[in-house]
């Protein structure tokens, strides 16, 4: 299939990023006997990995700036333009050998997002989007479900861990959330918790707390697939604040009354 230039450049930075983690994954598999423990040897991956990204998207984009998690911003002269790149999303579960972690690319103009790329290097699903040219998963154009029932759904969520998140919101939210969808999953990679919503797996998602790059390249995915992002209260932007929530429009309106209340 056929993408524009600047697809192709994300596509290729990623597959390049996604080959440096996937041998870092079978290290990690012998580490996890050790003592010591693979954590630092994850952190070393991690920044392995943005720094290709860095090196790969600003030379074919020379003067774009580029927000990482781990290098911070940098800025570039092209001040329209931002790469805002999650190196790996999911940490925890790479660390922990399971398969749902991904590289995610998001591009901005003018604060807007216009492209996006998730690569999930463990079993190779590729998401990308376009703006004004939908969203794809390995070549196949993407939609969102079509379920309106909330008792029909199954939905996706964050949960805070140790020294993050409010505890006790949370657990008011998902007390609320669990006794009215027909599933509540918590898979820990929220670029691929968008994708999935994307791809129609999911129905909705929300999750508080969040960073731009967690969510750039999701956001654009899922709205080229025709789902509705927003902030959790529904009229907040969710890369301002950091909370997020998505669905279809029926779901999204009803996940919302849900929250609402809790
Ligand atoms: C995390 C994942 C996780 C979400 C956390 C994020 P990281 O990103 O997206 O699903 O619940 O809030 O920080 O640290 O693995 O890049
Ligand atoms: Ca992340
Ligand atoms: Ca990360």
């Amino acid at each position: 299939m056929l993408h524009s230039a600047v697809i192709n450049v994300m596509v290729k930075a990623a597959r390049r990023a996604a080959r440096s983690l996937k041998r870092d994954l079978g290290e990690i598999e012998n580490l996890q006997v050790s003592l010591k423990g693979p954590a630092n040897f994850v952190t070393a991956a991690d920044k392995r990995a943005e720094e290709m990204l860095y090196t790969d998207l600003t030379k074919a984009r020379p003067g774009y700036g580029f927000i990482g998690e781990e290098g911070g911003t940098r800025e570039g002269a092209d001040k329209s333009h931002t790469w805002i790149v999650d190196p790996l999303d999911g940490t925890t579960n790479f660390l922990h050998g399971i398969p749902q972690f991904a590289i995610s690319i998001g591009l901005q103009r003018e604060g807007t997002m216009i492209a996006g790329v998730i690569y999930n290097p463990a079993n190779d699903e590729l998401y990308i989007a376009e703006r004004g040219k939908g969203s794809f998963l390995n070549d196949k154009r993407l939609r969102v479900a079509g379920r309106k029932k909330l008792n029909e759904a199954v939905i996706a969520c964050g949960l805070p861990h140790i020294g993050r998140g409010d505890l006790e919101l949370a657990a008011r939210e998902l007390g609320a959330m669990q006794s009215r969808v027909a599933g509540l999953r918590r898979f820990g990679a929220a670029s691929l918790d968008l994708a999935f919503v994307a791809a129609g797996r999911l129905d909705g998602y929300w999750e508080r707390n969040l960073q731009p790059w967690d969510m750039a390249a999701g956001i654009i995915i899922l709205r080229e697939a025709g789902g509705i992002v927003s902030g959790v209260t529904g009229q907040d932007d969710a890369m301002t604040t950091g909370d997020i929530l998505c669905g279809n429009e029926f779901i999204h309106a009803e996940l919302l009354k849900v929250l609402k209340a809790a």
